[in-house]
């Protein structure tokens, strides 16, 4: 698919204006596709250039896309440009909000190279700069004009990103419907493993992603500039996932943050909208299931609550929550300090890795517990949590009548370490790469 990308480019009768293209990518990913979608581009009758970028949540500040964009002027890049991001959310956000921006607007088109950008931040035209105070605070909506998923190149992630972009997909799952719930459950042990999902069984993830992705779209269309309701539900799992990112340096990956996001807030929901342990047990048992590893952190529940206030998301008395009371039946819930704090200690202490990843993650462990879970702590605050708006999705309420299948095995818990988050470095416009490692496992970016 990426050697044909020119071609479906020039197709585009909606930017038959555009001459040039501009890939921006990452030093991850640059080596590996960045000189094929550019010769692919050429054969088509653009001129191509490459501008790389550090990779990493790092990447995604204002000094950066300062640099892509003088870079681009420098490249004397007019209205007739293209902007092509290649990479995981990372690039998405920033090459999106560089295409935004840039002269009033210039065409995107994105080609991500990671499951979690396939699924989520590739679709629906959000993009993001992080900023000191937190994550996402500037952007744009910008659709882009194409977007190249070419399954291929994920058979190089690594575990921790292929198992990042499961939770994403189990997330989708929960979030759309039953039907959607019950397949993924039927098919999670063979999309559990990456290197069967992308060879013997690529149908199966083809499949996976076309459903995710037509939800994701449904859900877009409904809401595009995220004012009803309606997208934000796709921030299941983000309120406790992002400031998991965030106390870590964001050396956890976004996917298996959103993971322990979800693990919670199904939790909490117990308590707050009555969601039954049967739909706690579905979910855990999907997770489990896809292999998603836990996240070696234990942050003490203050320093959640602290972390979850400075998120965008956060009015100035109450946390907003999107809250599931069964599959597919999910609506925003306010949860005030003193609900959330006794909710964030029980989940802080009954946490337990169970498959801790192996990811060189900063250990701010304070008040590490590792007692078995209690399942049904979550039910005895049933009425103290304040709901003032819940805005429910369009589906009918569904049950969580069948359970979830697949494996439970469990991997032994790795040691937690320390990665910390880069500091940007010049955009680096590249003539010539690196050779291709096609075969080597990759690290790339996230996205929220
Ligand atoms: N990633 C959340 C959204 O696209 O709205």
């Amino acid at each position: 698919m990426l050697d044909r990308f020119g071609q479906d480019v020039r197709s585009l009768t909606r930017i038959a204006h555009v001459t040039q293209a501009v890939i921006i990518t990452d030093k991850n990913v640059g080596p590996l596709y960045a000189k094929r979608t550019a010769s692919s581009l050429r054969q088509a009758g653009y001129r191509a250039h490459i501008l790389t970028i550090p990779a990493g949540e790092g990447s995604k500040t204002i000094d950066v896309a300062s640099e892509l964009f003088q870079a681009l002027a420098q490249l004397g890049c007019a209205r007739d440009t293209l902007i092509v991001s290649l990479g995981g959310g990372v690039v998405g956000d920033i090459a999106g909000f560089v295409g935004a921006t840039y002269m009033r607007g210039v065409p995107v088109i994105h080609v991500p190279t990671t499951l979690l950008a396939m699924i989520d931040a590739s679709v629906g035209g959000k993009t993001a700069l992080d900023l000191p105070q937190g994550k996402n605070l500037v952007g744009a909506f910008k659709q882009p004009e194409y977007v190249c998923a070419d399954l291929t190149v994920l058979s190089t992630l690594d575990a921790e990103q292929w198992a990042s972009g499961l939770a994403e997909l189990a997330k989708m799952a929960i979030i759309t419907s039953d039907e959607f719930f019950f397949w993924l459950s039927d098919h999670a042990s063979i999309l559990a493993d990456c290197d069967a999902a992308c060879s013997a069984h690529a149908e199966i993830l083809a499949e996976a992603l076309t459903r995710a992705i037509r939800a994701k779209v449904d859900l877009v269309a409904k809401d595009e500039f995220d004012t009803k309701g309606v997208r934000a539900l796709l921030n299941y799992g983000h309120t406790l996932g992002h400031a998991l990112e965030a106390l870590s340096g964001y050396a956890v990956l976004h996917g298996l943050a959103v993971a322990e996001g979800m693990r919670f807030s199904v939790r909490l929901a117990c308590a707050v909208c009555g969601a039954s342990l049967d739909m706690v047990k579905a979910q855990d048992d999907l997770l489990d299931a896809l292999k998603i590893p836990s996240v070696p952190l234990t942050p003490t529940a203050n320093k959640l609550l602290v972390s979850m206030h400075a998120d965008k998301k956060a009015t100035s008395q109450k946390i907003r929550f999107v809250l599931p009371t069964d599959i597919a039946h999910l609506g925003l819930f306010e949860v005030d300090d003193e609900t959330l704090s006794i909710h964030l200690k029980a989940w802080v202490s009954q946490r337990r890795p169970k498959r801790t990843s192996q990811r060189r993650t900063k250990q701010i462990a304070e008040d590490a517990q590792v007692e078995e879970p209690k399942k049904t702590a979550t039910r005895t605050r049933k009425k103290t949590a304040t709901q003032t708006e819940e805005k429910e999705a369009a589906q009918p309420k569904t049950s969580t009548r069948r359970k979830a299948q697949g494996a439970t095995e469990k991997k032994p818990a790795a040691k937690a370490s320390t990665r910390s988050r880069k500091k940007p470095e010049s955009v680096a416009q590249q003539s010539t790469e690196a050779q291709p490692q096609e075969t080597k496992k990759r690290r790339t970016q996230r996205k929220a």
